[in-house]
């Protein structure tokens, strides 16, 4: 039996929620109940308080130690099963099922390959070989529930919007059983110390024709029933292949002019060097070790650095002076002794070795990228950093870089003024990845995939307007600009 905390994704569901979701499967008629991850007991608990008749209740735990701390909890009549729920194929089913399964990786589970297999045999599904553990659990529990029974779990919600989520989507929407999908606010704990956004799944004994889409903004709406955010979408209007967050809010129907962001520029994620302790240099360290001019690149390694929306020349310089790390170094342009000898060094502090590094020929390239004109940062609290970036300085990964298709100069400054109005920040957070605590990811596409207001479709006066209000976040910073105004020229087109 295996026994780490995180390996074995011991994060302990809140006893107010696990009342909530055992009040959801719970019935006059239910019989027998199945908690296949059952930890300390905490929803056995909750149906002990709630039940109206006598439970037959089946369990699983791998880890003894919890087995041990449930067997002191639970002094009612348990199946407790000691055992991999996963590989523990049964042909009984049950009335209600609920569940807070583990939360693990794909890299994490080491039976992946015979949960695959197994999977493909008894439930005639193709999991991606990069499904999260979870997963496994939500699909064998559904083919475990009677037709007349009731299931709720608790799910991570990067499941609905992740490319392994595809083939279990397709499942759900087959079996018209997903009842209300309850996203929980990622300031509430649904967990003790998990950082995961969640969900909780509910599924019912109906033909459902749609499915409720719900975001919980505080543990109150969950107890009082009554819901600020809910959406319903018909079973056909939803698309698996599709990320799943758009569906908890109405902005389709509620904007117009809205494009694909892919549509007019691409985003790319910046230069990853493998090791930047020795890829990126200051200008001092540049002069101290006689780096050329031809093997210097110059970048921005620190979100940090930049202090204000619109990057200039001197602001560059301001960073060279200061002695930040401002430049790369690009070995392949090594022309001078010193250059080569620099190359020396980093073989002799081994490197070369380090991962990126290794699979890369020569192992001291850099990655081919332009200077992007405007820069997003990856990871966000609140709103979306963005810089319109007006020298040469190429972005490392702390930053995306946007590389327009067809806009001018202009139109580029429309663009980035659009980017921080609230009515585009809030479209963009659509596509966003909630890390939990507050800190928001976006992967490249995530980006790509969101929808933006076309800048080119400002008439004559409002572009001129967006572009002096440009001119003033250049000249003040955004602070001193009134992102209201610019928000509301852009709501006449969108609203
Ligand atoms: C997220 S915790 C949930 C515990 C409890 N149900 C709750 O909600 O507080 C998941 C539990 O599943 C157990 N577990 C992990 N992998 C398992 C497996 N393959 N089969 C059965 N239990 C497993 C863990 O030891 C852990 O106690």
């Amino acid at each position: 039996m295996r026994n780490d905390k995180k390996l074995l994704g011991q994060y302990f569901t809140n006893p107010t929620i696990a009342m909530f979701m055992a009040q959801l499967v719970l019935d006059s008629k239910t019989k027998s109940v199945l908690d296949p991850a059952v930890g300390p007991g905490v929803f056995l608990q909750c149906m002990e308080k709630i039940k109206t008749n006598q439970l037959e209740y089946t369990a699983y735990e791998i880890d003894d130690n919890m087995i041990d701390v449930f067997k002191k909890n639970n002094l009612y009549n348990v199946e407790l099963c000691k055992h991999d729920y996963l590989t523990d194929i049964k042909q009984k089913k049950y009335d209600a099922i609920i569940c807070n399964p583990p939360y693990n990786k794909f890299q994490e589970i080491i039976n992946r390959k015979e949960y695959i297999s197994n999977f493909k045999k008894y439930y005639k599904i193709n999991m991606s070989g990069y499904s999260n553990l979870c997963v496994y659990f939500l699909i064998k529990s559904l083919h475990e529930l009677k037709k007349t029974g009731k299931c709720a779990y608790i799910m991570p919600y990067e499941f609905l919007n992740t490319g392994y989520g595809t083939v279990i989507k397709k499942f759900l929407l087959n079996e018209k059983r997903l009842k209300t999908i309850y996203k929980v606010n990622n300031k509430i704990d649904l967990f003790d110390d998990a950082t995961t956004t969640s969900c909780i799944m509910y599924f019912d004994s109906s033909n459902n024709r749609e499915i409720e889409f719900i975001s919980i903004d505080s543990i109150d709406e969950l107890s009082n029933g009554k819901y600020q955010n809910r959406v319903l979408h018909k079973y056909e209007e939803l698309n698996p292949e599709e990320k799943w967050n758009k569906y908890f809010c109405n902005y389709k129907t509620k904007y117009n002019n809205l494009i694909l962001f892919r549509d007019v520029a691409k985003v790319s994620r910046g230069i990853a060097t493998g090791n930047n302790s020795y890829f990126c240099l200051s200008l001092n360290e540049i002069i101290d070790k006689g780096i050329s001019e031809n093997a210097k690149v110059r970048c921005i390694a620190k979100s940090a650095d930049i202090k204000k929306g619109v990057f200039t020349e001197k602001d560059y310089l301001e960073l060279e002076k200061e002695n930040k790390k401002v430049y790369l170094f690009n070995g392949c342009n090594a022309e001078t002794r010193q250059d080569y000898e620099y190359i020396d060094y980093g073989e002799s502090v081994s490197v070369n070795k380090s991962f990126l590094n290794s699979h890369r020929t020569p192992w001291f390239s850099l990655e081919k990228k332009e200077a992007a004109p405007i820069w997003i940062t990856v990871f966000n609290r609140g709103n979306l950093k963005v810089v319109r970036n007006e020298t040469n300085a190429k972005n490392l990964t702390t930053f995306h870089g946007v590389y327009f298709k067809d806009y001018d100069e202009e139109l580029i400054n429309a663009f980035f003024c659009y980017l921080l109005t609230p009515i585009s920040q809030e479209i963009l957070s659509k596509n966003k990845r909630e890390y939990g605590k507050g800190l928001d990811k976006f992967e490249p596409n995530d980006l790509n995939d969101s929808s933006v207001f076309d800048v080119a479709k400002l008439d004559k006066s409002d572009l001129n307007k967006v572009l002096s209000i440009y001119e003033k976040i250049k000249k003040e910073g955004i602070g001193n600009v009134k992102l209201e105004e610019l928000n509301n020229i852009f709501l006449r087109y969108i609203l």
